[in-house]
């Protein structure tokens, strides 16, 4: 019996600059396989579907078990993580794209650099200089503990923002991923000493007003994080902060 295979279809591109193409592949199947080991296959023979010899597709990839937010990638039009998109529930040939979004570095790796920057833009963290020791921090309630650790399982794939309208080349929207670290951060009672910073520099160009709550951003996150309740949270605070540096109180 001839062996079973799969058939995917990859842009790829030698560079930066490079202009894209496709290539279409068709590689052994294994019970259980994803769309990395499917990519794993053809490392081991890249060679396309019509014979020619090409080169190992490149991706980026770590945990292969959707914690650190590397394998982002379109998979049948679909901002998803490569790790955990199944091979049996993907239509074929499985159609994969680099995100949109990002720069593209070679094939599927892309520089997702932006959430990084806005992260820092945002102050998304809790400020410890380190330089001694602070003891055990300060206890947090049930109910705030709860709201916040949802969103504390941000991986960081940027997922949100590829499929976010309002995240793009002509805007400076920071997206929902840094807009719910702020709510995560804010509502730390550590946290919350930069909370006026925080909400200051959602006030302008590419803040959270920005935000069509179009909720695309909350059906792809792979974390299933209440994004658009974040943004809520945030623009409510935002709107606050607003009003309370207006009459300087
Ligand atoms: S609700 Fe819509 S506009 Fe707002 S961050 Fe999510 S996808 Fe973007
Ligand atoms: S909020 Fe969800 S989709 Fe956005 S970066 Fe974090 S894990 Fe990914
Ligand atoms: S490889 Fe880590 S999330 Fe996919």
């Amino acid at each position: 019996m001839a062996e079973r295979t799969i058939r995917l279809k990859i842009k790829r591109q030698a560079g930066p600059e490079a202009e894209a193409r496709w290539e279409e592949f068709e590689v052994p199947y294994h019970a259980g396989m994803n769309v990395i080991s499917a990519m794993m296959e053809i490392a081991l023979r890249p060679v396309t579907k019509e014979g020619t010899a090409t080169t190992p597709v490149v991706y980026d990839s770590n945990c292969l078990e959707e914690i650190c937010g590397s394998c982002a990638m379109v998979i049948n039009g679909r901002a998803r993580m490569a790790c955990s998109a199944l091979i049996d529930k993907l239509d074929q040939p499985v159609k994969i794209e680099p995100l949109t979004k990002f720069p593209v570095v070679r094939d599927l790796a892309v520089d997702r650099g932006v959430l990084f920057e806005n992260l820092k833009k945002l102050k998304a963290w809790i400020p410890l200089d380190g330089t001694y020791d602070l003891g055990t921090g300060p206890r947090m309630g049930q109910k705030v503990q709860e709201e916040r650790y949802p969103l504390s399982n941000c991986i960081s794939c940027t997922c949100c923002m590829e499929a976010c309208p309002q995240f793009n080349d002509k805007t400076n929207f920071v997206g929902a991923a840094a807009i719910s670290q702020v709510a995560l951060f804010n509502d730390h009672p550590t946290g919350a000493m930069l909370k006026e910073e925080r909400l200051r520099a959602l006030m302008g160009d590419g803040g959270v007003h920005e935000c069509g709550y179009a909720q695309n951003c909350v059906e792809v996150c792979p974390k299933g994080i209440p994004l658009t309740r974040s943004i809520s949270r945030v623009a409510g605070q935002v709107m606050i902060q607003s009003i309370k540096d207006l009459f300087g109180t």
